[in-house]
């Protein structure tokens, strides 16, 4: 057991209302790739700047690079099963102590391994719109015309579908509700993002208690303010979780 999953450990039993701000690498175990990781979207994709894959801009000019990547996407997420670490976010709110998921993750595996109180500031795939009409379409139906053309189109209209995935240009979702959970939180688990992307990274400084990071791999420090910061720990989450939730269990039994 490391001296550093103990002291994880200890801070989780310690506190009452703990936060999380989860990323694209609580999913990599889950067999869905992550952006800037060693295997990541953005490092394979092979374009420049390909962040724009996200673009609002760019989606509007030309639709085929976004879906070219989303068919994918869609692929690896129907597959996916949650990881140990989401099971254990689910464990602790069900004790009570875990008030709340703020995701930038659009693969709903929050919601499918039993969590509840779930920000998906980032938006998701389960719901699409018709970019003329607003029409809805859900993701089965988009996956059936995926099938047929690259780029789905609304039956009323012939619009471009998009799905309800915040594309850089969008204000992301529920960004007062992320806000008020992480002041009133005695501690953040910033759980498997390189705290890249703003509004996201901003969120865990507005705690009253301290941050643990626990990412494998770069994280920018930029938005952690150094008196907050209990532990960063650069290593696999699920690894990580295992010994902490032993740690918690013996903890818990005094
Ligand atoms: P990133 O890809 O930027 O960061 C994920 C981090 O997780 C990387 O540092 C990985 O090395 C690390 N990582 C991967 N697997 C891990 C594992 N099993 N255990 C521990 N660490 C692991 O993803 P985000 O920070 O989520 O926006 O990116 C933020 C936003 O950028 C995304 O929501 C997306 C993107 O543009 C939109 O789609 C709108
Ligand atoms: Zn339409």
């Amino acid at each position: 057991m490391s001296e550093v999953a103990k002291k994880c450990a200890e801070l989780i039993y310690k506190s009452n209302s703990i936060a999380v701000l989860s990323g694209a690498g609580m999913s990599t175990n889950a067999g869905i790739p992550d952006f800037r990781g060693p295997n990541g979207i953005y490092t394979k994709a092979n374009i420049k700047n390909p962040e724009r894959i996200f673009d609002l801009d760019y989606f509007y000019r030309d639709p085929s690079l976004f879906y070219k990547f989303h068919k994918k996407f869609l692929e690896y997420i129907t597959k996916a099963e949650p990881t140990f670490t989401h099971k254990f976010l689910v464990q602790l709110e069900k004790e009570g102590k875990l008030k709340g998921i703020v995701t930038q993750n659009i693969d709903s595996l929050h919601q499918k391994a039993g969590s509840e109180k779930i920000y998906e500031i980032h938006g998701g795939c389960w719901k699409n719109y018709c970019t003329k009409c607003k029409k809805e379409y859900s993701q089965e139906e988009i996956l059936e015309k995926m099938n047929i053309e690259i780029i789905p189109k609304c039956d009323n209209c012939g619009g471009v579908i998009k799905p309800d995935i915040v594309f850089f240009g969008e204000p992301v979702k529920y960004l007062t509700e992320s806000e008020v959970l992480m002041k009133n939180s005695d501690l953040v688990l910033v759980l498997g993002s390189s705290l890249a992307v703003i509004p996201a990274a901003m969120l865990p400084s507005l705690t009253r208690g301290k941050i643990i990071v626990v990412n494998k791999g770069e994280v920018s420090e930029w938005y952690l303010p150094p008196e907050k910061v209990a532990l960063i720990v650069n290593e696999e989450l699920d690894n990580f979780f295992t010994q902490v939730a032993k740690e918690y269990e013996t903890l818990k039994e005094g």
